[in-house]
């Protein structure tokens, strides 16, 4: 690499400790009245292998109608956004469907600078480094950080900005924290910045069910790999053969709603949080929820985060949408 493409990444990383945070949240979902584990801690590097074979199964259709949509109509989604000089992506990863974006703004001339904001500081620059070689004359500016916590890190950016938010984790938040995050990225937006959203649509219950509960069995794995992880973490001895994996659609509350059924009467232990939990047999305990949308909700809750939608894209399907929107 030349010293002239090196100067054109810059990486900050605000990580704070993690550990006290899982001890604290884990202990929090573990003694209430209903059991719940926070989604984030699926993603150790063997569920992350397990979430990218999800990604590629016949049942899971989200990233392919969002890649779908990314290939056929970025173009367009650039034109829609004001030929934004910047990028900026939350949870960016290894950027793979970002770059339909970066290409549609470097072939309109607007493209200057990418933001990668992710949790993970070895990705980030592996990202960072590949693309300046892939767009030369791009300014990387990567951000390492929990951009639920650390949001307002972004707004050292000017103006003219796209944010792009992928992949549909927004329906991983429950409706008040996403209102929250919504309403706290609103606040952070120039007027002339566009927010773009991926979110997974409503369909029939068979096709939602089917894609978090696959017939080769990866999801229920992935889902039970979180206890994998408390017992490397805190040194529990969850045994995943005493669980079995559940995806059922909520109608009422629009969303997926995915848990660990125990199979059996069972105490756990976790040294590392000085608990022991008891599980009833047949009791479940969430580990996700994945919200379903309608472009009429999305629209209300654009509204009450104080944004205003200004596009819809959607895949061939209609399976999935991104979204823009802009400060009301
Ligand atoms: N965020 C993804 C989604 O909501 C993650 C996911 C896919 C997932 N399949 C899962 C999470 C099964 C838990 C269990 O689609």
């Amino acid at each position: 690499m030349t010293a002239s493409s090196k100067e054109a990444i810059t990486v900050e990383v605000h990580l704070a400790a993690g550990g006290a945070a899982m001890a604290h949240e884990v202990r929090l979902g573990l003694t209430a009245k209903s059991k719940e584990l926070p989604p984030k801690y699926f993603y150790d590097e063997r569920g992350s292998q397990l979430f990218e074979r999800i990604t590629e199964l016949p049942e899971y259709y989200p990233t392919r109608a969002e890649r779908e949509i990314l290939t056929n109509r970025s173009p367009e989604i650039v034109a829609a956004a004001g030929e934004p000089g910047t990028l900026v992506e939350l949870g960016s990863g290894s950027a793979a469907k970002t770059r339909h974006l970066l290409s549609a703004m470097r072939e309109v001339g607007c493209l200057e600078t990418y933001v990668p904001v992710d949790i993970s500081e070895e990705i980030t620059y592996e990202t960072a480094e590949a693309l300046i070689e892939e767009y030369p004359g791009l300014t990387v500016r990567g951000l390492v950080c929990d951009f639920e916590h650390d949001l307002e890190r972004i707004s050292s950016e000017g103006g003219g900005r796209l944010i792009a938010f992928l992949g549909g984790t927004i329906g991983n938040l429950y409706p008040d924290a996403r209102r929250r995050f919504l309403s706290r990225l609103a606040g952070l937006l120039e007027p002339e910045d566009r927010i773009l959203l991926g979110t997974d649509l409503i369909k029939d219950r068979a096709r939602l069910e089917m894609a978090y509960d696959d017939s080769a069995g990866v999801t229920a794995e992935f889902n039970k790999n979180v206890l994998l992880v408390l017992n490397r973490e805190l040194g529990a001895d969850f045994d995943p053969g005493g669980f079995q994996h559940v995806a059922r659609y909520d109608a009422e509350e629009a969303w997926m709603d995915i848990r660990l059924r125990s199979l059996v009467d069972q105490s756990i232990r976790i040294d590392g949080l000085d608990l022991t939990v008891r599980f009833a047999a047949g009791e479940e305990m969430r580990t996700e929820i994945s919200s379903k949308f309608t472009r009429e909700r999305l629209e209300e809750i654009y509204a009450e985060a104080g944004l205003e939608m200004s596009g819809w894209f959607t895949d061939s399907a209609d399976d999935y949408a991104l979204s823009l929107a802009s400060k009301a």
